[in-house]
């Protein structure tokens, strides 16, 4: 379609120019209890906040309101686990079943609006059904991705003080099962605080033992509910109200609480749902992500639930689980209109399965769109996808704090005419600018830092976690006015925004969002480390891993290679095996400027053969000879004249 075909541009506009009007045609689509006056109140919140005095239930638009619209036997979940060789189909009217049943257990143990649950558990309906029955009783779960370390999800329990712990007895990766009990129990032992009561879930492939006084079995309490008829209704809550706290990785090793409230989130997600994704009521979305992540929550869960579509919950990997062709075969056999992944999954398919001979076996007729982000889309994998499958592929862009797209192509207003490598145009409500250091505009085609212009749009972050000020000082202080995404990319003169790398020490492994500057936290407590740098270097599946160069303390005389392993290990344990970090390499120095800044860029651009200057301010030129020499060591270094 051409640019001018699309209702795009004008509906773009529109959002702009009178965002109330828009977004209160796009609440449209939500059931509300109650109606405030304004849509959006500038006074209160840190910026402002959507419906203020507008009260819903998340829960109710997500299951409820659909079991009344008589979609009650239509599916809402298919299960897939290919790791546990499990399947299972969940009609909205179980949905609602089983959520009701499980509100009511978690408002027996004392949870009620406002308090906090953590849930650390894998890709099993159940965690959909926790979620699901917080947002049920207002209640605001913090999800804790399976591939973190005890002291991570000990971190976020002592920010979210939680009255309960939702967890799993373990987690199925293709290698091993992942027994999530003793990790929950050493977490407990590291947080400051003491949840009332943990439900566990026990999975046959490894059972938990529960402690006594504080672990409940889940399968009991929830027959034991079922007997009593306990179950708890929709309750009001405030749009303003969170529905969630999401944790992110800020710049240091202490993660950021992503707020979600929750009408402005379901207006959004709701809106997404047919103008960007093209996808409708009774059809089929695949968000091949982890309720873990941002993507997890807005896109397996809350936007297809919301719009009464089917979504599937795939418990597995594109690949190894057993094959290549693993992806396909879900679309073929749950009839998927619209498939949402990260780029690396399908660098992993490609690597496999060059000639998608693997694809060629299913029949893939439902699927309209591929949809891509997370992590940069190189341009030679977005040919590769659309070449062989056939369908546009479309790259967008957003972060956690969003919680939708930033800027993508959105395919149900009529796709616009998209340039390779870019992530598309401004969703309604983004105004984005590309600013120069001192927060001036650019003109097309420069590059700068990228910005949002104030307010965010619903469905985005109106704060941290009981952090105003951390929100402030992270977002809003350095161009005001603006948010800051961190960053840095360009527009062409068609507004399309091209995204080339953050501003700040964020790095993206397979897709998942990793803060170096925790890493080197972690690497600085080893004993016998004086100093360190961790940067993110290339990696042609998971598009960066993580790379650490340690120098050690004077006179220590063990073997570096010793010490390297115990620092691998020890991120492993801390931060937890999703780091993927595999790498430390010992050198004498890191190489500095000379007011100390470690060069962390050109360290980057010699282990990925980028071309790079010397720069005037280096201390000691020979220091990065002796870093491209220590990554030619390993195997990975380049030319560093070059
Ligand atoms: N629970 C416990 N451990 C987990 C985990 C979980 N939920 N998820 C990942 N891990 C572990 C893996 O087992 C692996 O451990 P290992 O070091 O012992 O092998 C480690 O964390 C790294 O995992 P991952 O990054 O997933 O790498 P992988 O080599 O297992 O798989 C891909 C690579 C590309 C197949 C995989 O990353 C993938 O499917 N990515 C899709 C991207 C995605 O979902 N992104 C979310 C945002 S959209
Ligand atoms: P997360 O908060 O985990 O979703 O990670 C957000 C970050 O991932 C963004 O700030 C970007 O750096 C990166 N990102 C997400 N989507 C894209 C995309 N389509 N293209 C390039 N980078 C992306």
């Amino acid at each position: 379609m051409t640019d001018a075909a699309s209702r795009y541009r004008a509906l773009h506009a529109r959002s702009i120019h009178d965002p109330e009007g828009f977004w209160r045609e796009a609440a449209g689509a939500i059931d509300w209890f109650g109606e405030g006056e304004r849509v959006f109140d500038p006074s209160r919140g840190v910026y402002g906040r959507w419906f203020p005095g507008w009260t819903t239930n998340v829960c109710h638009n997500a299951v409820d309101r659909h079991v009344a619209d008589g979609r009650g036997a239509q599916p809402a979940i298919f299960y897939d686990s290919p790791v546990a060789g499990a399947r299972r189909t969940v009609t909205y009217a179980e949905l609602q079943d089983e959520v009701s049943l499980l509100a009511g257990v978690l408002r027996d143990f004392g949870v009620g609006k406002g308090d906090r649950v953590v849930i650390y558990m894998p890709m099993i309906p159940e965690a959909v059904f926790a979620m699901l029955a917080c947002a049920r009783i207002g209640a605001v779960h913090s999800v804790v991705f399976g591939g973190f370390a005890a002291a991570e999800l000990a971190g976020r329990i002592e920010d979210a003080q939680p009255k309960v712990v939702l967890s799993a007895s373990c987690g199925i990766e293709p290698s091993r099962v992942v027994q999530y009990k003793p990790l929950l129990d050493l977490a407990l032992t590291m947080a400051r605080h003491r949840p009332d009561a943990c439900l566990i879930f026990q999975r046959p492939q490894a059972e938990a033992n529960l402690v006594a006084d504080r672990d409940h079995d889940w399968a009991a309490r929830r027959e034991a509910a079922r007997a009593a008829g306990t179950r708890a209704a929709c309750v009001p809550v405030e749009a303003t109200d969170p529905l969630y706290i999401l944790y992110t990785s800020g710049t240091t090793g202490k993660p950021k609480g992503v707020v979600r409230d929750s009408g402005g989130y379901m207006v959004a997600l709701r809106w997404s749902m047919e103008g960007l994704y093209d996808v409708r009521p009774g059809e089929v979305y695949w968000s091949a992500s982890d309720i873990g992540w941002v993507v997890g929550h807005s896109y397996i869960i809350y936007a297809p639930l919301l719009t009464g579509c089917t979504t599937v919950l795939y418990e597995g990997k594109p690949v190894g689980t057993p094959d290549a062709g693993a992806f396909w075969r879900v679309i073929e056999e749950y009839k998927v209109a619209a498939l949402f992944t990260a780029p690396t999954a399908l660098r992993a398919i490609k690597k496999e399965d060059p000639e998608g001979r693997l694809m060629q076996r299913y029949d893939r007729a439902s699927l309209r769109t591929l949809f891509l982000a997370g992590e940069r889309a190189d341009p030679d994998t977005v040919e590769w996808a659309k070449a062989r499958l056939g369908v546009p592929v479309v790259d967008h862009w957003w972060q956690t704090e969003t919680g939708w797209a930033i800027a993508g192509n959105p395919v149900g207003l009529g796709a616009l005419p998209i340039r390779v490598g870019s992530t598309g145009v401004p969703m309604p409500g983004y105004q984005v600018d590309i600013l120069d250091e001192g927060g001036h505009k650019l003109p097309p085609d420069r590059m700068g830092s990228i910005a949002i212009r104030l307010p965010l749009p619903p469905g985005c972050l109106p704060t941290l976690w009981r952090q105003d000020e951390r929100f402030r000082e992270s977002y809003l202080i350095d161009f005001p006015g603006y948010y800051k995404t961190a960053d840095a990319g360009f527009a062409d003169a068609a507004g399309q925004l091209f995204i080339m790398g953050r501003t700040d020490d964020i790095i993206n492994v397979a897709g998942h969002r990793l803060s170096t500057g925790g890493m080197e936290e972690v690497l600085a407590a080893h004993a016998d480390v004086a100093e360190c740098a961790v940067v993110g270097i290339h990696d042609a599946v998971k598009g960066e891993v993580p790379c650490g160069f340690v120098v050690l303390k004077a006179g220590v005389g063990r073997s570096p290679a010793d010490i390297e392993a115990e620092i691998v290990a020890l991120v492993r344990a801390r931060i937890g095996p999703v780091a993927a970090f595999r790498l430390a390499i010992t050198v004498n120095r890191l190489p500095k400027t000379r007011s100390g800044k470690i060069l962390r860029g050109t360290m980057k651009k010699i282990a990925d053969a980028e071309p790079w200057t010397m720069p005037a301010t280096i201390d000691d030129p020979a220091a990065l000879d002796e870093i491209a020499t220590a990554l030619t060591a390993r195997g990975l270094a380049r030319d560093p004249a070059a």
